[in-house]
């Protein structure tokens, strides 16, 4: 069985899918067979009469998996919308079995997963499960994706503090940072402040398109040895 590790964020577009990506590069490039899942995906796009589902395509891309795009992603809806909404306005209801069962097939064939969730640790799947009941049920450690901006020493330690409550294991906190805030004075205090109550595995500075992509610091790749 592979070890999995689930990617949530403090918000929807702070970079789940950007550090997923640069993970799945740097184990690859360490030898490791890397597996990616987006369980449920909304907001895709149609082409060619068909839902096409970004996020797992650019995490597929990223691991050079050779999965099927139905396990990475047995989920997807055009509404761009959470999980739960984006399903029922699709007249689905999310089956956390399905989800599972993707799951364990792409665990027996790899030997790291990296599951990216939707949305923040709380969103709902359905009206039983949320994000946090998923993260759980795959017996994963917890990755927290949050950007480096005035507010986000409140949205990471309330994410830290349900990760806990919840009982999922918190391997830590990656402090991103999706846009070019150089003029937000939070920025040289947001590392130290969040690292008081959890450990920042990385920063990930802003890397305009096309630009040369980061490398991750040693001490965050060390979580997946
Ligand atoms: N460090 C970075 N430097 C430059 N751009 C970034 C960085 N991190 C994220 N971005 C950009 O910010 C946008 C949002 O990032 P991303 O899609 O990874 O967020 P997400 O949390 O996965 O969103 P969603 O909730 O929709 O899955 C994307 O356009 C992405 O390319
Ligand atoms: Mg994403």
């Amino acid at each position: 069985m592979a070890r999995a590790f689930f990617i949530t964020g403090t918000d929807t577009n702070v970079g789940k899918t950007f550090v997923a990506a640069l993970i799945a590069r740097a184990l690859k490039a360490r030898g490791i067979d890397i597996g990616v899942m987006k369980p449920v995906e909304t907001g895709c796009a149609v082409k060619d009469g068909a839902l096409v589902p970004m996020d797992a395509v650019a995490l597929k891309e990223a691991a050079e998996s050779n999965a099927p795009i139905d396990l990475i992603n047995p989920y997807r809806f055009a509404p761009p919308l959470s999980p739960n909404v984006a399903a029922r306005l699709s007249g689905v209801e999310i089956d956390m079995d399905r989800i599972e069962s993707a799951f364990k097939t792409l665990s027996a064939v790899h030997e790291i997963i990296l599951v990216e969730g939707a949305g923040g640790l709380l969103v709902p799947l359905n009206n039983d499960s949320t994000m946090a009941d998923l993260a759980l049920r795959l017996g994963s450690q917890l990755l927290i994706v949050t950007p480096s901006r005035l507010g986000v020493i409140n949205h990471a330690l309330l994410t830290c503090e349900c990760a806990r409550a919840r009982g999922l294991d918190l391997a830590g906190v990656i402090l991103n940072h999706p846009a070019n805030r150089s003029n937000d004075a939070s920025i040289k205090y947001n590392r130290s402040e969040i690292e008081r109550y959890a450990p920042v595995l990385a920063e990930i500075p802003y890397t305009p398109a096309g630009g040369t992509l980061p490398e991750l610091p040693e001490t965050m790749l060390k979580v997946f040895q």
